[in-house]
């Protein structure tokens, strides 16, 4: 991995069941297997306000609008940043994040929030070194997604026409951020979409 004093900071992006939380998983074993030490993370955070927003927001009845949401996710993101993911980097440890910014750019104007203003909100998050995008059709997401955790209700067309617009708008990312985002086709098992991701760390950060 680079030769320099802090560690790298990877993004792994992707619509509802494309696979990023295996593939997030995958990645740290592998960089664990070479003797490298690996923070393994991922947002909506599992505690203060990442608690607030899986626990609430995301889940009661009430409908928070898309900028109190918007909101959460940014502050959310700046305490990880703070307490967790910079702390680590400056360790010389490469932290591995299973969604960042990206999601918020393409979730939350699709519930109808200012694209620009969730940008703004957004702009003191540091930019990772390398970010992963692992692409399926929303239907093959789906299908992961009722697997994983057993049936579905009536509600899965409407779900599936959210979940391709989302994808939409993840490939159209790179021009929103300005920023470089590579797409691996998820669509495939497991190990092979793995070997690309692999192939991507190896040949931008080793
Ligand atoms: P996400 O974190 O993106 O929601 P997961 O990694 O939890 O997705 O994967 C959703 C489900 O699909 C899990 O049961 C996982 O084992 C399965 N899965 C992940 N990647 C693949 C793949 N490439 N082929 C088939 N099944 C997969
Ligand atoms: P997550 O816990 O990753 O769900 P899953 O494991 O099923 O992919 O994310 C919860 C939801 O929150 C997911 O639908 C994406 C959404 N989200 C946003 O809308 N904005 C954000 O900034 C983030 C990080 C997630």
């Amino acid at each position: 991995m680079k030769m320099n004093m802090e560690g790298s900071f990877i993004v792994v992006e992707g619509i509802d069941g494309s696979g990023t939380t295996t593939q997030r998983d995958l990645l740290c074993k592998w960089i664990k297997d070479m003797d490298r030490e690996v923070v393994s993370t991922h947002e909506p955070t599992e505690e203060g306000i990442g608690r607030l927003i899986r626990e609430r927001l995301v889940h009661d009845s009430h409908d928070y609008s898309p900028e109190t949401i918007g909101l959460a996710f940014a502050a959310d993101r700046l305490i990880h940043l703070e307490e967790k993911i910079i702390p680590s980097l400056e360790k010389g440890k490469t932290v591995v994040s299973d969604r960042y910014y990206h999601s918020s750019l393409v979730y939350q104007p699709e519930h109808g929030a200012d694209s620009e203003w969730v940008k703004e909100i957004n702009k003191h998050a540091r930019k990772p070194d390398l970010t992963i995008l692992v692409d399926v059709p929303a239907e093959v997401a789906l299908r992961r997604q009722k697997e994983r955790d057993g049936g579905e209700s009536s509600i899965i067309f409407e779900r599936s026409e959210f979940q391709k617009r989302i994808r939409d708008r993840y490939k159209n990312l790179e021009e929103v951020l300005e920023e470089n985002i590579y797409i691996v086709d998820g669509n495939r098992s497991i190990e092979e979409v793995h070997e690309d991701v692999k192939k991507i760390v190896e040949e931008e950060l080793l």
